[in-house]
């Protein structure tokens, strides 16, 4: 875990956010490297315990829901009060796409019937690489310059606290550690 991350104390706001970017970063990976044996597969029937895999893959990532929520509604709330809105405002944009990404990739992954399989297969691939890059490149940007100018720019524990406990309010992933 990168230094700042490792020296938070247990239970903080942001070391939990951290923690829970790992484990969709690793689910990502996961996602692409399934894509890449989908795309050099002939029939859909050859690929249909592939395309099952990947819809759990894709509810996994719908399940990071609370995520994205305790970052809206406990911590952007605060930055944007203490005048750091650019980022948070930036990231709360940017969750709309990536929401519809994985929809669409839950969704895809089961109803493509009536489909042939070039266009599932195409269909398949720019829902992947989308979604891997949107949410790959957004989870750099909060871990390396949203989170850590929070820390800096909020400097009161019991503020911290304040935001832990409308975290608890809100819930947690089904993946958090
Ligand atoms: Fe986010
Ligand atoms: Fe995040």
């Amino acid at each position: 875990m990168e230094t700042f991350y490792a020296n938070l104390p247990e239970g903080h706001v942001l070391k939990t956010l951290y923690r829970e970017h790992e484990i969709i970063l690793k689910t990502l990976d996961k996602i692409a490297e399934l894509n890449t044996k989908i795309q050099g597969l002939s029939t859909v029937e050859d690929a249909e315990n592939d395309l099952d895999k990947l819809h759990h893959l894709a509810i996994k990532v719908t399940e990071s829901e609370p995520h994205h929520q305790r970052e809206e509604q406990a911590l952007f709330p605060v930055m944007i009060e203490r005048g750091m809105a650019g980022p948070p405002t930036v990231m709360t944009m940017e969750h709309e796409p990536i929401r519809k990404y994985k929809h669409d990739l839950k969704d895809i992954t089961v109803n493509y019937n009536g489909s042939s399989w070039d266009e599932i297969r195409t269909k398949i691939n720019s829902t992947c690489t989308g979604l891997c890059e949107m949410l790959s490149s957004h989870i750099q940007k909060e871990n390396l310059m949203c989170y850590p100018m929070a820390f800096q720019g909020i400097s009161e524990e019991h503020v911290w606290q304040d935001m832990k406990k409308k975290c608890d309010l809100i819930g947690y992933c089904s993946f958090t550690p």
